[in-house]
């Protein structure tokens, strides 16, 4: 049976080898796919000798991304933006090719599942650390507006920026001086993690105003309370985007792309149990 896993550490935490098997059940393929804890020290070699023994593909997660980046021969144009990647697999060169659904799974949860629109949209992202580098290429791809890139350490926002304006409309903004409204805000903040909420001034929302938080969690995330209590239409948290990346993964590795609503639903229920 094709191998795959998913390496990072810690990893018992990781969804991806339930949202693969359900997968692989409803596309009628043949796969095993698990978790796999990688030492810190031995993450290339791992990957090499998994390849080497004829597995097919893997998913990078924490801490290993910008490794999996660093070590491959081929890389998509999202991963050389983000400089990271989360899919690795060989090609038909036997080539190792590396790939960053992350933004494709956050459009496309947006703009699928959701119903939302980023084309011709006023966007605020916040936060300028590796989850957010790892969208902007294919929320740019949106042809948006504007992209504004705002966070607590303003000089990592410019410096964001500044490798994004061949790509699309992008600027930084201290916080403080953020000017609303924005069509859709997007926390790529890890600020949810400590519970807390990035200063953000008062009239960034209006109720046709869309949130959303890369972050996702049993109960509303406190960003999304915060973005409903400023009278946003809607605020919605990242467990979409965690099974469209997924997706988009599976996608490059069997060449079929499978349905999600069911995977969603089922682990949006596991969540609140
Ligand atoms: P990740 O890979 O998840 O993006 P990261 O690279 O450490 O992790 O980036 C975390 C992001 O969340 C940064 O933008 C960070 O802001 P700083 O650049 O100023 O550190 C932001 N962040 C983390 N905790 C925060 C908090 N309590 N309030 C506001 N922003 C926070």
């Amino acid at each position: 049976m094709d191998q795959y896993r998913v390496f990072g550490n810690p990893i018992h935490q990781s969804k991806s080898p339930n949202i693969h098997k359900a997968f692989a059940q409803a596309t009628d393929q043949h796969i095993n796919y698990q978790a796999q804890l990688v030492k810190d020290g031995e993450f290339e070699e791992t990957v090499k000798d998994f390849f080497a023994k004829g597995g097919k593909g893997l998913n990078i997660t924490v801490p290993f991304k910008q490794r999996a980046f660093a070590m491959a021969q081929v890389l998509s144009a999202a991963a050389k933006k983000a400089e990271a990647a989360n899919t690795l697999y060989l090609n038909a060169q036997g080539q190792l090719v590396a790939e960053n659904t992350d933004g494709m799974g956050l459009v496309r949860d947006i703009c699928h599942n959701l119903k939302g629109q980023l084309a011709a949209k006023r966007i605020l992202i916040l936060g300028a650390g590796g989850a957010v580098r790892g969208v902007l290429q294919p929320v740019l791809a949106q042809f948006p507006t504007q992209v504004v890139i705002a966070n607590r350490t303003y000089s990592k926002a410019c410096d964001l920026a500044a490798l994004f304006t061949d790509t699309g409309p992008i600027q930084a903004t201290p916080m403080a001086q953020l000017k609303g409204p924005f069509d859709w805000i997007i926390n790529g903040t890890s600020a949810s993690l400590a519970g807390d909420i990035p200063p953000l001034p008062q009239g960034l929302i209006t109720n046709t105003s869309r949130c959303y938080d890369m972050m996702y969690s049993a109960q509303t995330t406190v960003f999304n309370e915060w973005a409903l209590n400023q009278g946003a239409q809607q605020a919605d948290d990242g467990l979409g985007m965690l099974v469209e990346q997924a997706a988009q993964s599976f996608n490059l590795w069997r060449g079929v792309l499978p349905p999600t609503d069911e995977v969603l639903l089922t682990l949006r229920r596991e969540l609140k149990s």
